[in-house]
């Protein structure tokens, strides 16, 4: 297998020192040389990462490099300090491993910036999320906050951190962060009123002077001048680039994220402000009468300021800073001070305020960004602390610095150097022992409880009586005379006396970086830390709630007499539980190294850089990890973590870990030179071979998750094939069971059908058998009865007459018909042809006979009625009969006429002598008369006249004297008009051309109109030489007057207009003629 190591391939000079050929301090230098010359900053020895302060920004901290180092192999791509990130981020997550990243160097070699890119890398690449975002950028934030008030410009470096820090990211089970410790180990506060030639006061000063807003400055009463204010030094005060305005936009930003409210930030300011205010106060003496001197403020508006800012009542600090009161035994003395003690509370104010101040930033920090969950949870912890520092005038700070320094170097060369030989030895692995130098012996010097250098000026300050920093230099001189790494002019051992370097008031420590010679002056002072308590008993009256906080000693309820606890007894006790809390956790070691004093880019000033390589004790470090072996591991979690790669630990192997181990590893061929078996650990030596078993791990978790995918979905295929054939053989059953079901069905029907037919055709042969038998028996039977006849008839026929049946009926019948004849004779109805009784018929069979008696009896009846009647009866009949022919059903009038006897003669005009003149005019046989009305033509009245009717004519006269007045011969009558209705109305029309036509139509009214139209038409009817007369019935009809033709009209006209017809002339040609209906 292809090992893909750019760590070894194509590198400037190489990028592990382990692998550098020959090992020599200056092949060492060399390479770091050239790497650094090609812009190669980091390179490892092992899995330490040296770093090289670049001065300038290079283009390796990109977003497209944190995805190239994320969840690569730490050998695997060039050295970076991401892959170290990258590294513990992932042992933390996956193997749950607690870290912590030290970064060493010494001031302005890079520690600071190295723990920025570690914190931005791993929070590049854990989890995201809302929540996950917030917690990171507020954890981001919180170093700018810091950086503006613990950073400042030194002599070495523009940013360089005057406090110690460590910050414990803590993050959740699948390596989200949940938030994060921040422990300060002390703030160098005696910067806040003096600073060193060239270096400036922390930054948050002039930050605020050039950001703030003109009204922020005006309400913190403060003035854009630098020059104003004392604290600030002058001869640095601009930095080339720092941009002070702009980074205190990014301060008050970064507030706002981490989680201060507007109010905290305006309370930091002010406090801010008052101490530069507090810088400006000045005093002067005033001589007392005892000859003493006492000193006053000299231009009070500066206090005055301060205490409006921070809400302190003038006079109480006023007189705080001339008077002081000591407390003992339960007295209170008071006593004047000083000009120069005054000076001194003041400084102590303003730096007590600035620490405390700081340290109250830190818990607020803590508390927006400490975790919200109680869970357990993983910790990887970055220390950053303020490296080690040389300076021409070193005092306490530098003491505390370099011993942390040499605290951090112990812990170093416990874990890598010494821990890994003692390693060797305990495993029982073949060892040569490597030189190197131990500081404990430094910190010994340093710490020791009973005559370490700390215990003894703690020793001195609570030592009752006159203490001074001279009487703490002799003590020194005394107890740590004959200490290897203790330096003194006045030192017994005579080595130093001659040695002008090290002036009277000093001592010199031989670090494990170097020696520094220490400034005795202020060491008591700084270590007591002393705040009298007339200031801060003035500050907790201030009406300020911060400040008030941050005093809790001058609280006049809580007085303690106790002195506080020293600041080096302090720092000791922080350093003793952080190098604790380190030890406990998984280390990762950078390396800073400063490759020049001029904070430049591109010089490599080798003695600078091989003195740091000598302290930082990296060759033997070289060495150690080249004669050793870079990864060793407990044989239990190697195996498990390595056994698949061979079959026959895999799955599990019984017996020992080790043998185990030592099977996998011949299985898989690792040359016998690059392993070595210890009695608990498996020590491996090559980073190489290290990467091929990880990467063959790799691959074979890839195939045994193929493995395991290819057997679950075998699995899952084969159930489902298991399922389905289940299924198919349930549906095959039912389709099956169906089939038959149906053929069963088909022949079932089938045979029932043939059965059928079959009985069928049997039981009709069979019926045809039957019937035919039947049949036979039939005819035997009807042969036999007609044979049995014939033989019965032949032998009876003398015994009986033939046809004696049809005589019985016949005579039968005759009886029935002569009974019915009989009975018909007594109850025969009467004579009268209307009588309608006739007798029921007593059989069916007569029906025809007895209506066609009954017929025959009634015309025989009526014969005998008519033979009753005489000629005239009958005459009279006869034009009855007739009447009826012409009138019934046609016009209304005829039923009342039908009971009315036709007399013929109503004026008895042969009898009566009036009319005998008349009769005289009439030669025939007068067959009619009677009184008409003759209608005049113009006006429809109507004239009586005497009607007379004979054989040949008729005539009208006068009925008064019988005048004749026309006399018409018959023939000359064509037709009659008569209306439908009850009127006596009639019209005679004449021939047309005739002579008696020449008056014109005759339109008369009669009482007996049916009995002279029956008259009229009877005589026309016997006349041969004449047609018939016409009958005209209708209810219009057209008369003809003279020359004109009138229309007659009947209309029918209601009862109560008179019971009476009457007759209207309407126009020249109509005549109305209305007829009342009867009731
Ligand atoms: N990796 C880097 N890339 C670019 N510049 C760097 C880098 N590391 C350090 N520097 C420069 O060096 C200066 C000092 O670094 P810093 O981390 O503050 O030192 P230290 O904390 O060790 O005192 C920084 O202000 C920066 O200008
Ligand atoms: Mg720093």
């Amino acid at each position: 297998m292809e090992v893909k190591t750019s760590l070894l391939d194509n590198m400037i000079g190489v990028g592990d020192m382990v692998l550098l050929e020959p090992l020599s301090e200056d092949s060492f230098l060399g390479n770091l040389k050239k790497r650094f010359d090609h812009s190669e900053i980091y390179t490892y020895i092992g899995s330490v990462v040296i770093s090289m302060n670049p001065y300038r920004s290079l283009p390796i901290y990109t977003p497209e490099k944190v995805e190239e180092y994320r969840n690569r192999n730490f050998y695997e791509l060039s050295p970076h300090i991401y892959a170290l990130a990258d590294e513990a981020y992932r042992s933390l997550r996956d193997q749950d491993k607690d870290q912590c990243i030290l970064i060493t160097g010494e001031s302005g070699a890079g520690k600071t910036e190295a723990s920025k890119l570690v914190m931005s890398y791993v929070a590049a690449v854990c989890g995201k999320g809302h929540e996950v975002n917030k917690v990171k950028e507020q954890l981001l934030q919180s170093n700018p906050v810091l950086e503006a008030f613990g950073n400042a410009k030194t002599v070495r470096n523009d940013n360089s951190s005057r406090f110690g820090k460590y910050m414990d990211i803590e993050f959740d089970f699948k390596g989200d962060p949940l938030g994060g410790v921040i422990s300060n180990y002390l703030l160098e506060k005696s910067r806040v009123v003096k600073q060193p030639r060239g270096e400036r006061n922390f930054h948050v000063f002039y930050q605020l002077l050039s950001g703030a807003s003109d009204d922020t400055l005006r309400k913190l009463k403060l003035d854009r001048d630098f020059s104003k204010y004392n604290y600030l030094s002058l001869d640095s005060a601009a930095v080339s680039g720092l941009d002070d305005a702009a980074n205190f936009r990014t301060v008050r930003n970064a507030m706002q994220i981490v989680g201060f409210m507007e109010d905290e930030v305006q309370s930091v300011l002010e406090l801010v402000a008052a101490v530069l205010k507090l810088g400006n106060i000045e005093f002067k003496p005033e001589s007392r009468c005892n000859g003493t001197d006492e000193s006053r403020v000299k231009d009070k508006n500066d206090l005055k300021e301060m205490c409006e800012l921070l809400g302190i009542e003038q006079s109480v600090l006023e007189r705080a800073f001339s008077y002081r009161t000591v407390e003992a035994k339960m007295e209170k003395v008071s006593t004047t001070l000083n000009v120069a003690q005054a000076y001194y509370a003041r400084d102590a104010l303003a730096k007590n305020l600035y620490s405390r101040l700081f340290s109250w930033l830190v818990t607020r920090i803590n508390e927006s960004i400490q975790a919200q969950t109680k869970a357990r949870h993983k910790v990887m912890g970055v220390l950053d602390i303020y490296g080690f520092e040389i300076f021409e005038d070193n005092s306490f700070e530098q003491f505390i610095i370099n011993y942390c320094n040499e605290k951090l170097q112990q812990i170093f060369i416990e874990l890598t150097l010494r821990e890994e030989q003692e390693e060797y030895i305990r495993e029982g692995i073949e060892w040569t022992n490597i030189e190197y130098f131990n500081n404990a012996i430094i910190c010994d010097l340093i710490e020791n409880n009973q005559n370490g250098i700390l215990a003894m000026l703690d020793e001195e300050c609570l030592r009752p009586g006159t203490v001074t920093d001279e009487t703490f230099l002799d003590k020194l001189n005394t107890i740590c005379a004959d200490h290897q790494h203790f330096e003194s002019r006045l030192n017994k051992n005579s080595k130093f006396l001659n040695d002008h370097s090290l002036p009277h008031n000093c001592f010199r420590i031989q670090h494990y970086a170097g020696k520094v010679l220490y400034r005795v002056e202020g060491f008591v002072d700084k270590n007591n830390d002393l705040l009298y308590r007339d200031l801060s008993q003035a500050m907790y009256k201030a009406n300020h709630s911060l400040i008030k906080q941050l005093f809790p000693e001058g609280n006049p309820a809580k007085v303690n007499l106790k002195r506080p606890l020293t600041a080096g007894f302090q720092f000791r006790a922080s350093v003793g539980t952080l190098m604790r809390n380190l030890q406990t956790k998984n280390p990762n070691y950078i390396r800073c190294i400063k490759p020049n004093d001029k904070k430049a880019s591109h010089i490599f000033t080798d003695s600078l850089v091989r003195h740091q390589v000598r302290y930082l004790g990296l060759m033997e470090n070289v060495r150690v990890r080249r004669a050793g072996y870079a990864f060793r591991q407990p044989y239990e979690p190697c195996l498990e973590r390595y056994k698949m790669l061979c079959k026959r630990t895999w799955p599990h192997w019984k017996g020992p870990a080790r043998e185990g181990v030592e099977v996998l590893m011949a299985d898989l061929q690792i040359p016998t030179e690059e392993i070595s078996y210890g009695r608990s650990k498996i020590f491996i030596r090559n980073p190489r071979t290290l990467f091929f078993l990880e990467e063959k791990r790799k691959q074979c978790l890839q195939d045994l998750a193929t493995l395991i995918q290819k057997i679950y979905r075998g699995w899952k295929c084969r159930t489902h094939f298991l399922l389905m054939k289940k299924s198919q053989i349930v549906v095959a059953a039912w389709y099956r069971r169906y089939a038959q079901q149906k053929k069963y069905r088909n022949i079932k029907s089938a045979t029932t059908m043939v059965q059928s037919y079959t009985r069928g055709w049997q039981a009709r042969k069979l019926l045809r058998e039957l019937k035919h038998q039947k049949r036979c028996e039939e005819a035997v039977t009807t042969i036999a009865a007609f044979w049995h006849g014939t033989q019965v008839r032949r032998e009876y026929r003398k015994f009986f007459r033939a046809n004696a049946g049809k005589k019985i009926y016949d005579f039968t019948i005759q009886r029935i018909i002569q009974k019915y004849f009989l009975g018909l004779k007594s109850s025969m109805p009467s004579m009268s042809p209307i009588d309608r009784k006739w007798p029921a018929r007593p059989y069916g069979f007569l029906d025809g006979v007895h209506t066609e008696l009954r017929k025959i009896f009634h015309h025989w009846r009526c014969k005998k009625y008519r033979d009753q009647f005489t000629e005239e009866k009958k005459a009279v009949y006869e034009e009855k009969l007739e009447a009826s022919e012409i009138f019934k059903d046609k016009k209304a009038l005829y039923p009342s006429s039908v009971s009315q006897p036709f007399k013929g003669d109503y004026l008895e005009i042969s009898k009566n002598p009036k009319y005998q003149k008349l009769n005289s005019a009439v030669d025939e046989k007068v067959l009619l008369a009677d009184v008409v009305n003759k209608i005049n033509r113009a006006n429809g009245k109507g004239t009586p006249r005497i009607f007379l009717l004979t054989k040949k004519n008729f005539v009208l006269a006068d009925q008064k004297t019988g005048q004749v007045k026309a006399s018409i011969p018959l023939p000359d009558v064509t037709s009659v008009s008569v209306s439908t209705q009850k009127d006596g109305f009639f019209a005679l029309k004449l021939k047309e051309g005739s002579a008696s036509a020449v008056k014109g139509d005759f339109l008369l009214s009669s009482e007996h109109l049916i009995e002279i139209i029956t008259k009229l038409h009877r005589i026309g009817a016997t006349a041969a030489d004449r047609e018939k007369l016409k009958v005209d019935i209708s209810d219009e009809f057209l008369v003809q007057f003279k020359q004109d033709k009138v229309c007659v009209k009947f209309i029918q006209s209601s009862p109560k207009n008179g019971n009476s017809v009457s007759c209207k002339r309407k126009n020249n040609r109509l005549l109305e003629v209305s007829v009342p209906t009867s009731p």
